[in-house]
């Protein structure tokens, strides 16, 4: 099955980022005026935890050195050709879900 239950939504604060391990992988989620994204979690540049990035708009800032990704595609902003993967987002009552299976990345 690939429909994994991440959180309730009363668990995002709105604006922001929240990271957690779902079937194996580090996702961060983020709770946005246009809904709820996820993401990988892992910056691609050193690791870092995009969930404790700065959210402008889609677009989250990693907290170590700054890349930029944008959470609805996962493209960097200045490379889009690098990417890390997205995940697709229910929500059913108050409960968050993602579709592992269905990680995809644009570029
Ligand atoms: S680890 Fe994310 S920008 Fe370096």
């Amino acid at each position: 099955m690939s429909r994994h239950r991440v959180c309730r939504v009363d668990e995002l604060k709105p604006g922001g980022g929240r990271e957690f391990v779902v079937a194996g992988r580090i996702l961060a989620v983020f709770h946005l005026e246009t809904g709820i994204k996820a993401i990988d979690g892992i910056c691609p540049h050193a690791g870092g935890p995009l969930a404790q990035g700065m959210v402008r708009g889609e677009v989250v800032t990693c907290p170590w050195h700054g890349w930029q990704f944008n959470v609805e595609t996962g493209a960097h902003q200045l490379n889009p050709r690098l990417c890390v993967p997205c995940f697709a987002v229910t929500v059913d009552g108050n409960d968050v879900y993602v579709d592992i299976a269905d990680a995809s990345a644009v570029g």
